[in-house]
C-alpha cells in the first residue's frame, strides 16, 4: 500500500516535469558572455558591433547559409577566430558567426552547425545556443535538411516541427534537462509561420522530426521503422539546440526542408543519396525559409 502510494506520487511529479528538480537555472558560460559583448558593443577589431540587442537568433543548417546575405551591414567573424565555437566540418556548413539589420531590427547568425555525429564533446552541440542567451536573444529559428517520410511529402518542402522523438538523447549537462518535453516548439510562432510559408505559394506543414545520430543516411529499413513510429521526417540536428534553447526560456520554431524522400528510396531503383544534392536541394527552399522569417520579424 505505501509503496503503491509512493509510486502514484512518482507518476505525478513526472507529470508535472518535476521530475528534474536538481537541475539548475542555466546561465551562459563566462566564454558565450565575453563574445556576446563583442557583438553588441565592443566588436571584434574592424567588426562593427549590433546597434540594439537581436531579436532573433537563426541557425543555419544544410544548405541554408546563403541566407546571411538578406542582412544589412553584415559582419562575419569564423568560429575558429572565436576560439570558443567548433568549427563544422559538414558540408553546407560554413562555421561563421553573422550579425547585421532586417530593416531596423537586429539578426543574429550561426552559418552552420557541429553535429553530434562530427565526435566533438556533447556541450560544443548547443554553444551557439548558449551565445544567443548571452547575446539576450528570447527567439530562435533552426533550420536543417532533412530525408522526408511521410508519403505525400515532396522535395523542397518546409516542415515546421511540431514534436521531435530523439533517438540520440545526448548526454547534455544537468541545468538543461528541465525542459518539460511535451511543450517545445512555440505554436502560435509556428503556426504563422505554416500560413506565412503557404501564402508566398510554398509547400509547408506541421511535422514531427526523427533526430538520428547519422552520419550515414537511413536504412531502406529503418526509414521504413522511422515512418511507423510517426515521425514525418528525419535528421542528424537540431534537438539539442531545441533542448538547450528551451532551458534558457526562448520561443523555438524548427523548419526542416525535405531533401530526399524515404519512398522513392524505397524502392528497387534505389539511387543512393549524396550530400551535395542535398544541400543544393534544400538550399533551393531559402526564399521560403527567409518569408518565415521576415513574419517572425514582424511578429516580434
Ligand atoms: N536522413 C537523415 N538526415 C538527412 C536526410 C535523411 O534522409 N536527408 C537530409 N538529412
Amino acid at each position: 500500500m505505501g509503496s503503491e502510494r509512493t509510486m502514484v506520487e512518482i507518476f505525478e511529479r513526472m507529470r508535472d516535469g518535476e521530475q528534474q528538480i536538481g537541475a539548475r537555472q542555466p546561465v551562459p558560460s563566462h566564454a558565450a558572455k565575453v563574445i556576446a559583448r563583442k557583438v553588441l558593443r565592443t566588436g571584434f577589431e574592424d567588426k562593427v558591433p549590433l546597434a540594439t540587442k537581436p531579436c532573433l537568433g537563426i541557425v543555419l543548417g544544410t544548405g541554408m547559409g546563403s541566407l546571411v546575405d538578406h542582412l544589412e551591414e553584415k559582419m562575419t567573424v569564423d568560429f575558429s577566430e572565436l576560439g570558443w565555437l567548433p568549427s563544422a566540418t559538414a558540408i553546407g556548413h560554413a562555421g561563421r558567426l553573422v550579425w547585421g539589420h532586417v530593416e531596423n531590427q537586429s539578426v543574429v547568425m550561426l552559418q552552420g552547425r557541429v553535429h553530434a555525429y562530427e565526435g566533438q564533446p556533447v556541450e560544443m552541440l548547443y554553444r551557439g545556443i548558449e551565445l544567443f542567451a548571452a547575446l539576450g536573444i528570447e527567439q530562435v529559428l533552426l533550420t536543417n535538411a532533412s530525408g522526408g517520410l511521410t508519403s505525400d511529402l515532396v522535395v523542397g518542402e518546409i516542415v515546421i516541427l511540431k514534436d521531435h522523438i530523439d533517438f540520440v538523447r545526448n548526454a547534455l549537462a544537468a541545468e538543461y534537462l528541465k525542459t518539460n518535453g511535451s511543450h517545445v516548439y512555440d505554436e502560435l510562432l509556428s503556426a504563422g509561420a505554416v500560413r506565412t510559408a503557404q501564402v508566398a505559394g510554398h509547400r509547408c506543414r506541421r511535422g514531427i522530426y526523427a533526430y538520428c545520430l547519422g552520419p550515414n543516411y537511413e536504412t531502406r529499413a529503418e526509414y521504413r521503422m522511422l515512418k511507423m513510429l510517426g515521425a514525418d521526417v528525419v535528421g542528424m540536428s537540431t534537438v539539442p539546440e531545441v533542448i538547450v534553447a528551451r532551458s534558457f526560456g526562448m520561443r523555438v520554431v524548427a523548419a526542416s526542408i525535405v531533401t530526399n524522400l524515404a519512398d522513392s528510396i524505397d524502392c528497387e531503383d534505389k539511387q543512393p543519396i549524396h550530400g551535395e544534392d542535398v544541400c543544393q536541394t534544400a538550399a533551393s527552399a531559402t526564399n521560403g525559409v527567409w518569408t518565415i522569417v521576415r513574419k517572425l520579424l514582424d511578429e516580434l
